[in-house]
């Protein structure tokens, strides 16, 4: 463990503030990194205090000024030797995710995976910075659209991704010429600090300043709350739950700055009755039990024909029997311990809700004790049949907890999909066309991201992601993403010699 950790360049104390590989003294109180496979304190953390904060927003200002004047191809080699670097550590990084944050060894890879799959996609992209031409109204005119550097921006991300979703901002904008002020989650923060600390070398390497990669760690009500106030920063991209971007979107929005959202999700799959069960179970356990149901894609709602409800409830209980929950380094284990007591007590009062309301309690639900769930922060995967009017049912609570709801028409499915706050994902399983077609038209599915016969979460890096209404509208990783990266520039450039206006105006003319 220890080993692992020095690798990783973390000690027993360290610093909650850097720029780039530099790390700088701080004053804030200490928090402790605990694992919530045992309890253990992993390492603690001086957190940054309002100077560390200013030092590391003036060194990011100060690096932007030189990066943006980088060619965006270069800056793209910069991110190529990033995802070199997290192919060495893939394996240890993988580790260090399981440890802190709790997923299993295959999920802790598999975000380190998303990391440099990101890397690799920003390289391209770095060649890609399209901006339209068009053509004038007026003769001896050319007009276009170009794509510039923003400025330092703010990353917030969440503990269930530690790493991962910093990727799929961080090296957008690195590509974009911007520079990055992290606040990672105060749950992970081991995370963000050796996964910062990899990149900044790889770029220092390259031969480029230090400042471009930077982390602060801090409370959410003191850090979170500067990076959202201060106006050096154009743009804060916020990844959470929907009070953290309230929060954030309002203070952002209130000095008209730029704001992305990427907030909760209550995602709901439909089962229709023509569906391959079989296949609809794998996804559904995957989706719902994979990662203790702590991903924002998270499997919580499954609305099945009527006609199918109680095979497939069967199938699913038999396969939530055979998941092995415990260590999430050890071999076989499925399902890895919640990321502290908190998310327990909040399954714990989901499902008193659950029970008052007239829920059913189909499977799991209680907390597993002694030998290897000593720490208290484990728990049995839950199924329960609830009514779609349920209040419960229309909150996101972070836990492997999975509602089923009976639909009888398509139309009654689609609605219940759509009858929620949040609009994340969402997902279909169907053999029948007019079925997957009806759920992907204007008047089918209203999440940000739709699936047929594919499970709402582990979405790959290449699409834009992100959700509609409560899940806050914001766009990450893939697709044309970059662009919220950008300031955005409409050119016109006049070679002809004369002075003709728009809208055929006469100005001044005899
Ligand atoms: C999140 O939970 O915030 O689609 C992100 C997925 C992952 C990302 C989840 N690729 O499940």
């Amino acid at each position: 463990m220890n080993g692992l950790l020095k690798t990783l360049g973390i000690g027993k104390l360290n610093q909650g503030a850097f720029t780039g590989s530099t790390i700088l003294e701080c004053r804030g109180k200490t928090l402790e990194s605990v694992s919530p496979i045992d309890g253990k304190i992993l390492g603690k953390i001086r957190q940054a205090d309002s100077d560390a904060y200013d030092r590391v927003v003036q060194e990011a200002r100060a690096a932007f000024l030189k990066w943006r004047d980088v060619p965006a191809p270069k800056r793209g080699e910069a991110v190529r030797r990033i995802g070199e670097a997290f192919r060495e550590v893939k394996k240890d990084l993988g580790s260090l995710i399981s440890i802190e944050m709790g997923k299993i060894r295959a999920e802790g890879e598999g975000e380190v995976q998303e990391l440099i799959d990101m890397c690799d996609f920003a390289v391209g992209q770095s060649r890609m910075l399209y901006g339209f031409s068009m053509h004038s109204e007026r003769p001896g005119h050319r007009m276009f659209e170009q794509y510039h550097p923003l400025g330092p921006i703010g990353v917030i991300t969440a503990f269930n991704f530690p790493v991962a979703v910093w990727a799929w901002n961080a090296m957008l904008a690195l590509i974009a010429g911007d520079t990055v002020v992290w606040k990672p989650s105060s749950k992970v923060p081991l995370c963000a600090i050796a996964a910062n600390y990899i990149a900044a070398r790889a770029i220092k390497d390259c031969g480029y300043p230090d400042g471009l990669l930077n982390v602060v760690i801090g409370a959410g009500e003191e850090i979170g709350r500067r990076l959202a106030e201060d106006r050096r920063l154009p743009l804060v991209s916020a990844t959470g739950s929907v009070p953290m971007g309230r929060h954030i979107g309002e203070a952002v929005l209130s000095r008209l700055g730029r704001a992305l959202l990427e907030l909760g999700g209550n995602n709901a799959v439909i089962v229709t009755p023509g569906a391959d069960i079989d296949l609809a179970v794998r996804a559904i356990l995957f989706g719902a039990v994979g990662t203790a149901g702590q991903r924002c894609t998270t499997i919580r709602r499954l609305i099945a024909h009527n006609s199918i409800f109680d095979d497939l409830k069967e199938r699913l209980i038999s396969a939530y029997r055979q998941v092995k929950i415990g260590n999430p380094l050890a071999e076989g284990v499925l399902m890895g311990p919640l990321v502290d007591s908190q998310a327990m007590e909040d399954m714990r009062k989901a499902l008193d809700e659950i029970k008052k309301e007239g829920g059913r309690i189909l499977y799991g639900g209680e907390p597993l004790t002694g030998g290897v769930y000593d720490a208290g922060t484990y728990v049995a995967p839950c199924i329960c049949e609830v009514e779609n009017g349920y209040p419960v049912v229309k909150k996101e609570t972070f836990a492997p907890l999975l509602f089923m709801i009976r639909y009888e028409t398509i139309e009654q499915a689609v609605e219940f999909n759509n009858d929620v706050p949040q609009g994340l994902t969402s997902s279909i399983f169907t053999n029948d066309l007019r079925e997957s077609e009806f759920f992907l038209s204007a008047r089918g599915s209203d999440c940000g991201i739709a699936n047929v016969n594919v499970s709402t979460s582990g979405a790959e890096i290449g699409g834009a992601f992100g959700g509609e209404k409560e899940s806050g509208g914001g766009r990450e990783s893939g697709s044309d993403s970059w662009k919220a990266y950008m300031r955005r520039q409409t050119c016109t450039i006049n070679w002809s010699g004369q002075m003709p206006l728009a809208q055929g105006i006469k100005f001044g003319e005899s």
